[in-house]
């Protein structure tokens, strides 16, 4: 027993100050703790009979009271059960406690770290305020008064009813309001029937990964791609198939539709993140065909569709043909600010009808009075007007950045721009873009290195991902500036 339990730590009477009463309930507490825990751990499996108090007590060197007292206790409190035929240990529920593997001892377990590891961040939250941080909006530019006005017009027409739990795939006005929109800016063929609300775009992913995929099932990532979309799958248990990008795109070597068939296929072909390449309408056509054919879903996060700053806009990939097998995911992160948290997706006609059902088990109908401001601030022509505005502001800080790159990084290779709040800079390859960012982030920078989306480095995968969305234009001048001298570039290599 005493291998099981272990001995008991003397109590302190070397000094001899201890009273024999004081010495024999130190025993006694210590007996009754370690007999618990190898209890609760399983040590002593449910059932298994204990040693008679005098065996006991002789094998720990304690008294034989000591003993007795301890079983009375844990009988008591039935860890064990006492009768003619010695004292047992009760059969309880825990699975430890009936010797099986433990399953959460609040520490975590290895299959736990690796599962929680796949989510990990690259580095921990910076705050989104700094310079040259990518995907933050420009929030001092946001229409506060406007949107107070929306605000109160949904609470005083909505409340006290909108407190309830709401329609679980939103406010059938914002679906409406988002149906309008899209059919007009973007090209998308749908009607509100089809909009999901859901929290950001980030919820939108992890439903299409929900209701399209099973776990194991391949799910191809562009690479370098979107965090979230990998988060989403990982979430699935997707096994995840890393697709090439170029400046045309999500690039898909021609065997892969059949060596590596896809359930689900993630793109951003609006303004691809993070290297800004626009995914060109002989691809969408291809993917779309593709996808019909091995019968596998097309996600297409319009990421930056709204900010075109070149050419005519480029309308939606699922509105190119009727019943594309598309499901359009959007969100009013950047279009209006990050912290709404509202997003949406659009399914298949045929799709909508029959997830009815699902999805009011699978979402709740909350934020009712944000989703009714926002569909007010859509059809009062606010949400329109802000976007054209934005436009404006993010073409003239895009042009800034461009040539602060030109003038402190020359012979500087620029991706992206076609749309959007953020460019791409290559890296040549003695300039490593973690230490530079690392570097940035601790004079208040905040560009993020391209390697941090890339699923396999590659050498140009090595670079910034720079945001001007928040940034006024005369402070990127002084930040690129900061930038070179970090990166160590002697002032030859510049062209100033
Ligand atoms: C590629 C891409 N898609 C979508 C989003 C929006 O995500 P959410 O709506 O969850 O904020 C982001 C945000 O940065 C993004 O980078």
């Amino acid at each position: 027993m005493i291998e099981i339990i272990g001995p008991l730590s003397g109590p302190a009477s070397s000094s001899g100050t201890a009273s024999a009463s004081a010495k024999h309930a130190t025993l006694q507490k210590q007996l009754i703790e370690r007999l618990q825990q190898a209890i609760l751990t399983g040590r002593l499996p449910g059932g298994s009979l204990l040693p008679s108090s005098r065996l006991l007590a002789a094998e720990m060197g304690v008294s034989r009271n000591t003993v007795v007292i301890a079983y009375e206790h844990l009988a008591a409190v039935g860890y064990v059960i006492a009768d003619k035929k010695g004292t047992r240990v009760s059969p309880l529920s825990s699975p430890t406690a009936r010797g099986e593997p433990q399953a959460s001892s609040g520490v975590p377990d290895v299959a736990y770290a690796a599962r929680v590891d796949r989510f990990a961040a690259t580095r921990t939250h910076v705050a989104n305020s700094l310079p040259l941080t990518p995907g933050t909006p420009a929030l001092d530019r946001f229409p506060l008064g406007a949107w107070r006005r929306s605000l109160e017009r949904s609470m005083e027409s909505a409340l006290p009813r909108a407190l309830g739990y709401g329609d679980p795939a939103g406010e059938p006005a914002l679906r409406d309001a988002i149906a309008a929109h899209l059919r007009m800016a973007r090209g998308v063929r749908c009607d509100g029937s089809r909009v999901v609300i859901t929290e950001g775009a980030q919820e939108a992913l992890n439903l299409c990964v929900r209701l399209f995929t099973n776990p194991g099932d391949i799910a191809w990532i562009e690479d370098p791609g979107y965090r979230g979309a990998k988060a989403a799958f990982n979430l699935g248990d997707l096994t995840m198939v890393p697709m090439p990008v170029d400046p045309e795109g999500i690039a898909v070597p021609s065997d892969a539709w059949r060596t590596h068939a896809p359930k689900l296929i993630y793109t951003s072909p609006a303004h691809q993140y993070p290297t800004g390449a626009v995914l060109s309408v002989a691809r969408r056509l291809e993917l779309i065909a593709q996808a019909r054919r091995c019968g596998a879903w097309l996600i297409e996060d319009d990421y930056d569709g709204e900010f075109r700053h070149t050419g005519e806009p480029i309308a939606s990939m699922q509105g190119l043909v009727d019943d594309a097998p598309v499901l359009y995911v959007g969100s009013f992160s950047k279009t209006m600010f990050p912290a709404l948290r509202i997003g949406f997706v659009v399914l298949p006609r045929a799709i909508a009808a029959h997830t009815e059902a699902a999805l009011q088990e699978m979402l709740r109908g909350g934020h009712r009075l944000e989703q009714l401001a926002l569909a007010h601030f859509i059809e009062s022509g606010e949400f329109g007007r802000h976007l054209g505005r934005m436009r404006r502001l993010y073409r003239e800080r895009q042009q800034a950045l461009r040539d602060a790159l030109s003038e402190y990084f020359a012979p500087a290779q620029i991706l992206g721009g076609d749309c959007g709040m953020h460019l791409t800079l290559r890296l040549p390859p003695d300039i490593r873009d973690r230490t530079l960012v690392e570097r940035a982030c601790a004079t208040g920078l905040n560009p993020r290195a391209l390697s941090g989306f890339a699923l396999q480095q590659r050498a140009d995968t090595n670079g910034l991902v720079i945001g001007y969305g928040s940034t006024p234009a005369d402070r990127l001048a002084a930040s690129v500036r900061v930038l070179a001298e970090l990166a160590g570039l002697p002032a030859d290599r510049r062209s100033v």
